[in-house]
């Protein structure tokens, strides 16, 4: 990194760190395996098309990055709107559902702030990305001010580990890949907020995510010396937390995600 990139990663303030870290990316996201499939997908598609929570059969996507979670629902429903601040990734949306034959509405906001009126949607939703939220607490507000009473949350994001040790190693890890990281709740976080945020929990699953340490460093542009202190950390990391995370040889590893299917109350 030169002088002047530096001076500009110090002086970004983290709405601003987003963009510059997932604007150029949208591509790599659109085309990632990670992210269009998994069985939490599958599970996100299934609930939804069981559940047909309300006569407008409206969903809300927030965070939908290149719309994976949007493009695996919206056969089950008669509108999706896919909400990201990152303009690469509306864009990579809107590309996506014209690929699919599919009519996805893709607007610019945050989950702090979202530009729709009291109960617009039957479903609100989010899939890999609360874990770069600033105001955790007040987006999930937010998200239940925009959902129907008797509507749904389908909530689904990478989980921390629910031991300290392991956990402090796999949050340095995702902050040294990714300055946009802030923080992967452990499950029993995400069930106390969820209550705490005007929902009730209907149903929950965890899954494993094997993660391939080139692809996943080299979706969000992770610098050498980054990489190479990542490398360290695994290296020197101690046997529960190799263990726990399947740390291999090359770099690669395993982290949980979690999904939270909850009723709004
Ligand atoms: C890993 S991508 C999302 C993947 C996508 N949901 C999927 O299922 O493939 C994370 C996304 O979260 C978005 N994001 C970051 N901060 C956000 C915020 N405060 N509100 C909404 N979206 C945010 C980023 O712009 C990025 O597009």
């Amino acid at each position: 990194m030169d002088g002047a990139m530096q001076m500009e990663t110090r002086m970004t303030n983290h709405s601003q760190t987003i963009q510059n870290q997932f604007d150029p990316q949208a591509q790599a996201y659109l085309l990632s395996t990670v992210h269009a499939a998994g069985e939490d997908l599958a599970r996100a598609a299934a609930i939804v098309a069981a559940a047909i929570p309300c006569e407008t059969g409206k969903l809300l996507d927030v965070g939908c990055g290149a719309g994976h979670l949007s493009f695996a629902v919206s056969p089950h429903l008669s509108r999706v709107v896919a909400a990201d601040p990152s303009p690469g990734m509306l864009d990579a949306v809107r590309q996506g559902a014209d690929d699919r034959g599919q009519t996805i509405e893709a607007v610019r906001a945050s989950a702090g702030d979202l530009p729709f009126d009291e109960g617009a949607f039957c479903v609100v939703a989010s899939r890999y990305s609360a874990h770069h939220w600033l105001g955790l607490e007040a987006a999930m507000r937010e998200m239940r001010r925009v959902v129907k009473t008797g509507g749904y949350l389908l909530m689904i994001d990478v989980l921390g580990d629910e031991d300290d040790l392991v956990n402090t190693h796999l949050q340095t890890m995702e902050l040294l890949r990714d300055r946009s990281h802030i923080r992967n709740l452990k499950a029993s976080q995400w069930r106390a907020l969820i209550g705490a945020s005007g929902f009730q929990l209907v149903e929950e699953a965890a899954y494993r995510l094997p993660l391939e340490f080139s692809s996943w460093v080299g979706r969000m542009r992770t610098s050498p010396q980054r990489i190479g202190m990542i490398r360290t950390l695994e290296d020197e990391a101690p046997a529960e937390v190799r263990e726990a995370l399947k740390i291999s040889a090359d770099g690669s590893f395993e982290l949980q995600t979690g999904l939270f299917w909850a009723r709004a109350v």
